[in-house]
């Protein structure tokens, strides 16, 4: 069988794909649209990255296609009704970058608090003249309250590394996480009340019609002056534009930033402000998710041509309907 992978993906994952014919794009940046279209035609496989979107007519451009195996947790880039309908087979990488996607937003979250991005332009600059007792002072942890927005996976795992830090903690969800109730005395609020009341905030959620811009104009005015937001979730979910009118008229105090509106392109205005840490998209880059996430896609490929059931299928329905 022929599977496609749009890009050099961790070692371990392709050697266990090697009675199968394997076709890798070498390029470091997003395949072009019009090769994956062409490299498509005759693939029973397509192992994908969060860049490419896979919609409808790159589906129907792949007449052979059983299975989309997306490598990320995130499966916004896919067209699931499309790939339900033509009886694809799509599945994520959940669980293993869990860990790695919380410990980001706890860097981010310390980073943007004290300053770290800023510190450190300041020392490579030179500009270290002695120790000063007003120098790039920010905001302290310990007692504060967390907003968690999202309590799935990574919002529970984030959630639950505040222990040491004594954290009121707030959350945000559709269930409730008896996790977090039990284990932190977590309440669950509504996302106003969240902004309102939270030090920092931390996005852990799908990006959905739903869940686009949930965080606003209106919600980032609800912020204190001395609060820190912190997405490593999607960028959309987050009005970028707002954020920096936001930060420009000092609604909030910091931001700590992985995903960005339009990926993989940065607004000038927030590159230009100092107090937000801007990083690329590296939430799940630990050696360990990576080789992970790669097995798993791996895996599903494998499970799908098998015929059977897998896991980590995100359109389960698919199922039900061939056999
Ligand atoms: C990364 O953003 C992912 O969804 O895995
Ligand atoms: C700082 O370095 C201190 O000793 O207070």
């Amino acid at each position: 069988m022929r599977i496609y992978v749009t890009r050099r993906i961790p070692e371990g994952a392709l050697k266990l794909l090697a009675d199968h014919d394997v076709e890798i794009y070498q390029g470091e940046i997003p395949i072009p649209r019009r090769e994956l279209l062409e490299k498509v035609a005759d693939a029973s496989a397509l192992i994908s990255l969060l860049s490419d979107p896979i919609d409808a007519e790159l589906m129907d451009a792949a007449p052979h296609l059983k299975v989309i195996a997306n490598y990320a947790v995130g499966y916004d880039n896919v067209d699931i009704d499309a790939a339900t309908k033509r009886g694809i087979v799509v599945t994520n990488t959940p669980d293993v970058l869990t860990d790695a996607t919380a410990e980001l937003a706890w860097a981010l979250l310390f980073a943007a608090a004290r300053r770290i991005g800023e510190a450190e332009r300041f020392t490579r600059a030179g500009r270290f003249t002695g120790w000063g007792p007003q120098l790039m002072l920010g905001q302290g942890i310990r007692g504060k309250t967390l907003g968690v927005v999202g309590a799935g996976r990574i919002g529970t795992r984030f959630a639950l590394g505040s222990r040491g830090f004594e954290m009121k903690v707030f959350y945000y969800d559709q269930e409730r996480n008896e996790t977090l109730e039990q284990g932190l005395g977590a309440k669950k609020v509504d996302i106003s009340y969240l902004m309102y009341e939270a030090d920092f905030v931390s996005i852990h959620l799908p990006l959905t019609q739903e869940t686009k811009h949930l965080i606003d104009a209106h919600q980032l005015a609800r912020m204190k002056p001395t609060a820190v937001l912190v997405n490593t979730a999607r960028g959309p979910i987050v009005d970028e534009a707002a954020l920096v009118a936001a930060l420009r008229a000092g609604k909030l105090a910091a931001a700590g930033l992985d995903v960005y509106e339009r990926e993989p392109e940065i607004s000038k205005e927030l590159i230009g402000i100092q107090n937000v840490v801007i990083a690329p998209h590296i939430g799940s880059a630990t050696h360990q998710a990576r080789g992970a996430m790669a097995e798993l896609c791996a895996y599903a490929v494998l499970k799908v041509f098998a015929g059977e059931m897998t896991p980590n299928i995100v359109n389960r329905e698919v199922w039900s309907k061939r056999r």
